[in-house]
């Protein structure tokens, strides 16, 4: 079967259940600063999961296009990739367990749909914990529906429980479908270890919440969130084995086998890194909210990807150019489902031929660096700061250093390395939450007292709500503030209550407002909240209210706390999906 006739098939499969066919959302999450991508269809979907209403109705269903970076490292074997389409169905507290399981199963078992063989499937279920009870209701279902008792395992959290995406947020147990890939008959025991038990389909029942403390809590909705991999279910279908053998990866591994005059099958790991990243790139280059390589959030895994490719290529004896006749494979393939795409060509290519241009001057600096301080290190370890250095200024992989320390005989030290990469993602983490303020417009002494207020705001929102909470905007003149913030849900009466409590406490502590200029890298260090975009070393602006409120921001504000007056909170509200939105003001 064709991409483009499983897409059509399942989108008229739900439509006929009374689904409405809602667009794939953004890559790039619209309001959610908790995630860098969309990795799931249930993502933009959020705050309708929470009980808010949803304009299409309450069945939904979509192809949803994804990107998972946790599976960056992953890519190279038959099933990981970054970017994959997600064919998912929804019921926003409508049907439940018993419809949305006969509803998966009859997609796939009916000759009218897929037509997989009944006895190819097996599936798990959640086996209950303190959190919340074995799932017997959906073990019935599935007998009902004639799936012997030995192709019904019972797993926990780590295998049936889907969510929350981020931190905090919906989530639930789950039921998983699995098809049986192997050439011979399918054992009548199911053993969910044997890889040849592919996962196709998952049918999360979303019915908790999950806070930042770990409690999970009841939804006021019990909803159904599901989620099919396209390319996966295709290389089910037609017993590929093997994802990149599908018509959404193979005209690019063809292009690649032309291009290198070097076979996919004799060089699998790197055709596949290679198609997968470039897929991926185009996608986030060319999405609606277009992202540019750097060295923060996005684009900085755009940045990833391209090097990534680019290095994959070069072990392939590929230098140039050779992505550009790639990503016209991915327009290709993606322009009838995906016509934006299409629209942006020129713009794609520009953007990955400038990054590829950079990286190739970036490649010689780096080896000559690499051999300074191989020679300095003769014999030796190669610190983890100086491949940390290679890998953030020269955008050398990690694999990169490694090979080249081997030809010289040299180890590196891999846990120092990751220690510097763990303190940068927490850093791209903060910058790509756009928490950034520049200085103030308006620098009226009433003004400037509610800039203070606002960093005070925010710091009490954080200890209150929890630390996911990001500015996402603030305007402030002489009578007002007001201020935009990461929140899933309405805040209770008491929680406002305590916000305020606890700015107006800080004032009447009349704390000096520090202002004190450091580099770039000791604000990071001392957990200063703000944008990292600017450059290495370059000094930046801090503000502390002592180790209650400390941001990177331009200024002015108060000298001491005490000044601002009695802050009080007028309006809470909700400002798009998953923001709220503060009105408050300063009296005397
Ligand atoms: N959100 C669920 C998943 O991604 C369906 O598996």
């Amino acid at each position: 079967m064709k991409s483009s006739e499983l897409r059509e098939n399942f989108l008229a499969f739900f439509k006929g259940k009374g689904h409405e066919i809602i667009p794939s959302a953004s890559l790039v999450p619209e309001n959610d600063p908790t995630v860098l991508f969309t990795t799931a269809g249930m993502h933009p979907l959020v705050p309708f999961l929470l009980g808010e209403k949803h304009p299409s109705g309450k069945r939904l269903a979509n192809v949803q296009i994804c990107i998972r970076t946790d599976d960056i490292d992953e890519v190279g074997d038959d099933v990981h990739h970054t970017f994959f389409e997600m064919l998912g169905n929804w019921s926003l507290g409508d049907y439940f367990k018993e419809e949305a399981i006969k509803m998966s199963f009859e997609f796939l078992t009916d000759s009218k749909w897929l037509g997989l063989k009944k006895d190819r499937i097996a599936v798990s279920i959640f086996a209950g914990d303190k959190d919340a009870p074995q799932d017997e209701e959906s073990e019935k279902i599935w007998l009902s529906l004639g799936i012997p008792q030995k192709r019904i395992k019972k797993l926990g959290k780590k295998d049936n429980w889907w969510g929350p995406a981020g931190e905090t947020g919906p989530c639930g147990p789950d039921t998983e479908i699995f098809y049986w890939s192997g050439k011979e008959k399918a054992p009548e025991k199911f053993d969910s270890e044997d890889k040849r038990w592919i996962e196709i389909w998952n049918d999360v029942f979303m019915q908790y919440f999950k806070s930042l403390d770990g409690k999970y809590e009841l939804l006021s909705q019990k909803n159904v969130d599901t989620g099919m991999g396209l390319e996966r279910i295709l290389s089910a279908i037609g017993s590929l084995g093997d994802d990149y053998k599908t018509d959404v990866f193979w005209p690019i591994i063809k292009e690649l086998e032309d291009l290198s005059g070097k076979k996919y099958e004799d060089n699998k790991k790197e055709f596949r890194i290679i198609s997968d990243h470039i897929k991926a790139a185009t996608f986030i280059t060319g999405d609606r909210k277009g992202v540019e390589p750097s060295n923060v959030g996005q684009g900085y895994v755009v940045r990833k990807l391209i090097r990534r490719a680019i290095r994959y290529g070069r072990i392939l004896k590929l230098s140039g150019d050779f992505l550009i006749p790639l990503i016209e494979k991915v327009l290709e393939i993606y322009s009838d489902s995906y016509p934006y795409l299409k629209a942006k060509e020129d713009y794609i290519i520009d953007v990955v031929k400038k990054e590829g241009e950079k990286f190739e001057k970036t490649l010689e600096q780096g080896l000559r660096e690499f051999k300074i301080k191989a020679e300095k290190n003769e014999g030796k370890v190669i610190p983890g700061k100086v491949i940390f250095d290679l890998y953030q200024s020269y955008g050398f992989p990690f694999e990169l250093t490694e090979e080249m320390a081997k030809e010289k005989g040299l180890s590196l030290d891999k846990k120092g390395f990751k220690e510097e990469f763990r303190g940068h993602q927490e850093l791209s983490r903060t910058a790509s939450a756009g928490m950034f303020k520049g200085g103030l417009a308006d620098t009226g002494e009433k003004a400037v007292k509610y800039h203070t207020a606002t960093h005070l705001l925010l710091a009490a929102l954080r200890q209150v709500l929890g630390e996911y909470v990001y500015q996402r905007g603030s305007n402030i003149n002489a009578e007002r503030l007001r201020f935009d913030f990461s929140h899933p849900q309405k805040m209770t009466e008491d929680e406002i209550k305590k916000v305020e409590e606890l700015v107006n406490e800080k004032i009447k502590e009349n704390i000096p407002v520090v202002c004190r200029e450091m580099s770039l890298e000791e604000a990071r260090k001392k957990g200063m909240m703000g944008i990292f975009e600017s450059k290495y070393g370059e000094k930046v602006k801090t503000y502390m209210i002592e180790e209650f409120s400390k941001e990177i921001c331009g200024g002015p504000h108060v000298k001491e706390t005490g000044e601002l007056g009695n802050f009080k909170i007028l309006k809470e509200e909700s400002s798009g999906a998953g923001i709220r939105r503060i009105k408050a003001v300063l009296n005397p």
